[in-house]
């Protein structure tokens, strides 16, 4: 594994990207809506920063494998959020890669009837993007590589690292 963001450059980053929620919603009550699973560490991180009357929401997204290995269709389980109805909302995700989490996130967060919707994610992949729409918020841009780390997980492993690493081929055969 190679190290990619340190723990030093994470808390840096984190605190850059609370300093200017700060200065855009002021003390705008906010309504910050963690995508499980792998957002959970900078949702934890981040709201300590902040100091606006805020909620803090959870929405689940996950894509499933088949048995043939590839990837099935985005789940996007909405049930454990609160009324979101003429709320700011601020979703925050580990990574834009593609970018179609987000854009499904998004559209069905815009069926709660909120007031607004921003985005913030921790990572954005270079040149991958598929989407029309890009994060508010991004705290780091990384090469196009698969990472782990602070909340990322390659098969639900590595994601109680503080850092940030890319997995090398050599990882992905260890059980
Ligand atoms: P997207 O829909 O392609 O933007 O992918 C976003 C989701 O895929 C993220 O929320 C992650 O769960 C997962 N993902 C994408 N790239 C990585 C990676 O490099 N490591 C771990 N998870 C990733
Ligand atoms: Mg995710």
């Amino acid at each position: 594994m190679k190290e990619l963001l340190s723990e030093d450059e994470i808390q840096a980053g984190v605190e850059r990207l609370a300093g200017r929620l700060r200065a855009d919603f002021e003390d705008r009550p906010l309504t910050i809506v963690g995508v499980l699973t792998g957002s959970l560490i900078l949702l934890a991180d981040l709201i300590r920063r902040l100091d606006n009357p805020l909620r803090v929401a959870l929405i689940r997204a996950s894509r499933g494998r088949a048995e043939n290995r590839s990837r099935t269709a985005l789940v996007i389980d909405d049930t454990l959020l609160p009324n979101l109805a003429g709320r700011d909302v601020l979703v925050v995700d580990d990574i834009f890669d593609t970018g179609h989490t987000l854009v499904e996130v998004v559209a069905q967060l815009a069926k709660h009837g909120p007031k607004s919707i921003r985005s913030a994610v921790l990572l954005r992949k270079t040149g991958r993007s598929d989407v029309a729409i890009e994060p508010d918020y991004i705290v780091f841009d990384i090469p196009d590589e698969f990472v782990v780390g602070y909340g990322l997980d390659y098969v639900d492993r590595f994601r109680n690292l503080p850092y940030v690493a890319a997995l090398e081929p050599t990882d992905l055969t260890k059980d």
